[in-house]
């Protein structure tokens, strides 16, 4: 290991909410680099762990499922299995992957708690807090809504405005109003147990600023200004009907914090996984715990987990948590209330065996430093130009050359050159860069380097030119074969993290089964003589209108959202008084309606003007039966000009207005008024 300090490496992967299913803002965050970072770990043949699991209780759960009008525990078993699933299908290869509704997990959870509370480590506090006296029901964060004091949106809750991203406590929210029954809430005393964070600041101070100064500054920088700011206790429990009940006498009704059962799902996942041997994962000082998170839940895992694991006293604790920045879609902030998303099951609908493909473009955009945007073209540009023209290439051209000159079998190389040394030399740096950038969780710049040793190979090929000499010097291209091929084999090494699957298709290819990480760097992982499998193409180019396809599915999306949150169009500029005036829109009665032929959007219409009697055609067939609209008196611009359509002369045009799901409906006068008159 870098840091012989360790023997063995605990990975956890933030627990996702089973209250939906999971995106590609869950994978860039979280689960994709937590994988790369354990695939690592076991080629280099090091004892390692990958804990995950479904996080079942709280607010949002709960919520769900009295919007849905089911009970909790149906919304957690439908979830967990599409999340469990999808994980499953993009390769993030947990040791488990279980949840924390488990008879394991409640146990030791409340055995946590009760441990903490017997050790006088909580204080008991009583405060007013808001209660539905509609519902008979306290009200905890998500529960109630209402405007946020800092940005003003409508809808923040009562512990976080998704809008601006501030932190709030329900008392902070302006109009309060109680999710479940639409009241306005009262205030009412109840007794909770607290976290006295501020007893361990002095501890935190130092184990942080102090002792761990090379976490990433995204995640050292958010400790600072917590500290800074000073810590204050912390409810551990909550007034709700779902969840795990609060072990002591006089708690009923009332149930552990999410926040608090939540990341004890990583020991009792571990200890269901391995009921023997759990603690030597937990609480041995050679064991390296790593958090794998989203920013979002940076104070929870720097701060207060760390905090209950100390004061419960036997537990170690994380070597390290780096954390990501949010992954934007299409520059907007990914929701899953807005559908603002790609969904993973969806993704592999729509591009079937591509998991690599999706992995690769979030590790090579990962916000590691900063908020990054995903974007389809960006998808498109990734796949085509990096892994089909780069990667696929290279591997493509060493394996169909070897069976045109070798019958696939790998040639026996001559004498080096020195321009061979130099390529030796320069693909086995790659393994030092690699290694440097994986241990520091540097994704990104990983993988770059991964592809670079596919540069390396193209250039390779393209400056030797084997098929150029290929009529006079087959000793010199059985050489070149020889080293391209050991670099694939290398390829298939240093992929392996970030692309499994296409990783293990390059092996089937070249007929190897096992290959480990200290073998990359070397010349020799191919014998000669060994018989290559038939090549196929690893990847394929996306086409525009795959992408296109996307594009419009997202365009879809937000005309959706619009219309539900009944967002008005922006204005348009102002015009003049005389303008308005050129317009003259009249009151005219339908005479007759029917369905213009070959069209599904189309009707013609005869309409009395009061000034004519004249055709207009106008895309309402989605909307009216043509019968059910005769005699229905409507406005028409009546100067615009006239212009075909389908072979039709349309003069003028009729006023609609959309409304909530997006139907046309006619712009009428209140009252019947006489054909011809004007609007103004
Ligand atoms: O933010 C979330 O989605 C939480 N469910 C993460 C929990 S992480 C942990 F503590 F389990
Ligand atoms: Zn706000």
């Amino acid at each position: 290991m870098a840091d012989n300090k360790f023997k063995r490496t605990l990975i956890t992967t933030a627990l996702p909410y089973a209250n939906g299913p999971v995106h590609i803002g869950h994978l860039a965050g979280v689960y994709v680099p937590a994988d790369i970072y354990a695939r690592y770990l076991r080629l280099k043949g090091e004892e390692v762990l990958m804990i995950g699991g479904s996080d079942e209780h709280g607010v949002p759960i709960a919520l769900k499922a009295k919007a849905e009008g089911i009970t909790p525990q149906e919304v957690v078993d439908r979830y967990h299995n599409i999340i469990k699933r999808s994980f499953e299908e993009f390769g993030i290869s947990f040791d488990i992957y279980s949840r924390t509704t488990s008879k394991i997990h409640a146990e030791l959870a409340s055995e946590f708690f009760r441990t903490l509370y017997e050790k006088g480590e909580f204080i008991e506090q009583t405060s007013s807090q808001y209660y539905d006296e509609e519902a008979k029901q306290f009200l905890a964060d998500r529960y109630i809504t209402g405007k946020c004091p800092h940005c003003g949106n409508e809808r923040a809750y009562g512990d976080q405005c998704e809008s601006c991203g501030t932190s709030l406590s329900p008392t902070d929210l302006i109009n309060p109003k109680s999710a479940i029954s639409g009241s306005v809430p009262v205030m009412k005393e109840t007794t909770h147990w607290y976290l006295p964070l501020n007893k361990h600041e002095a501890f935190l101070k130092e184990w942080i600023l102090e002792g761990h100064k090379e976490w990433k500054s995204n995640v050292y920088g958010q400790c600072k200004s917590w500290l800074d700011m000073g810590l204050q206790p912390r409810a551990v429990s909550r007034d709700l009907d779902w969840g795990i009940p609060v072990p002591v006498k006089g708690a009923e009704g009332k149930v552990l914090y999410v926040w608090f059962d939540a990341p004890i799902g990583y020991i009792s996942n571990t200890k269901e996984l391995l009921p023997d041997s759990w603690e030597k994962w937990w609480k041995q000082e050679d064991t390296k715990l790593v958090h794998f998170i989203g920013k979002d839940n940076i104070v929870f895992h720097c701060i207060v987990f760390p905090s209950m694991l100390k004061a419960e006293g036997s537990y170690i604790l994380p070597e390290n948590v780096p954390a990501n920045e949010f992954l934007n879609l299409e520059g907007d902030k990914i929701s899953t209330s807005r559908n603002w998303a790609v969904w993973l099951h969806e993704y592999l609908n729509d591009f079937p065996e591509k998991q690599d493909v999706l992995r690769y473009v979030l590790t090579a955009n990962a916000p590691e430093t900063k908020d990054n945007d995903f974007t389809w073209k960006d998808f498109q540009a990734r796949n085509n130009n990096e892994l089909v023209a780069i990667l696929g290439n290279f591997v493509n051209r060493a394996l169909v050359l070897t069976h045109k000159y070798f019958d696939g079998k790998v040639p026996e190389r001559n004498e080096y050159t020195d321009y061979d040394h130099d390529t030796l030399a320069e693909f086995a740096g790659i393994k030092q860069n690699l290694e440097h950038n994986l241990e520091n969780y540097r994704f990104r710049d990983a993988l770059k380097e991964a592809m670079n040793l596919a540069r390396i190979g193209n250039k390779y090929l393209a400056d030797t030119e084997p098929w150029k000499i290929a009529k006079t010097d087959m000793g010199k291209v059985a050489t070149i074969m020889n080293l391209s091929l050991q670099i694939t084999a290398n390829l298939a090494i240093a992929f392996e993290p970030f692309l499994p699957f296409s990783s293990s298709r390059l092996k089937e290819m070249l007929r190897i089964d096992s290959l480990n990480w200290s073998q990359l760097g070397s010349d020799n992982l191919l014998e000669a003589g060994h018989q290559l499998g038939s090549p196929f193409l690893l990847f394929e180019k996306i086409e525009d209108a795959a992408i296109e396809a996307q594009i419009q599915k997202l365009l879809d999306t937000k005309k959706a959202n619009e219309l539900k949150e009944h967002k008005a169009a922006p204005a348009k500029t102002n015009i003049s008084f005389d303008d308005f005036m050129k317009m003259d829109i009249r009151i005219g009665t339908i005479l007759e309606a029917e369905l213009v032929p070959k069209t599904s959007k189309l009707i013609k219409l005869k309409i009395d003007t009061g000034i004519d009697q004249r055709t207009v055609v106008s895309g309402i067939a989605e909307y009216f039966k043509p019968e059910e609209i005769i005699g229905q008196q409507v406005s028409v611009l009546v100067n615009l000009e006239p212009r075909k359509l389908k072979g039709i002369e349309s003069q003028g045009m009729i006023l609609m207005a959309e409304n909530a799901d997006g139907k046309l409906v006619f712009v009428q006068p209140s009252a019947k008024v006489i054909p011809g008159s004007e609007v103004r």
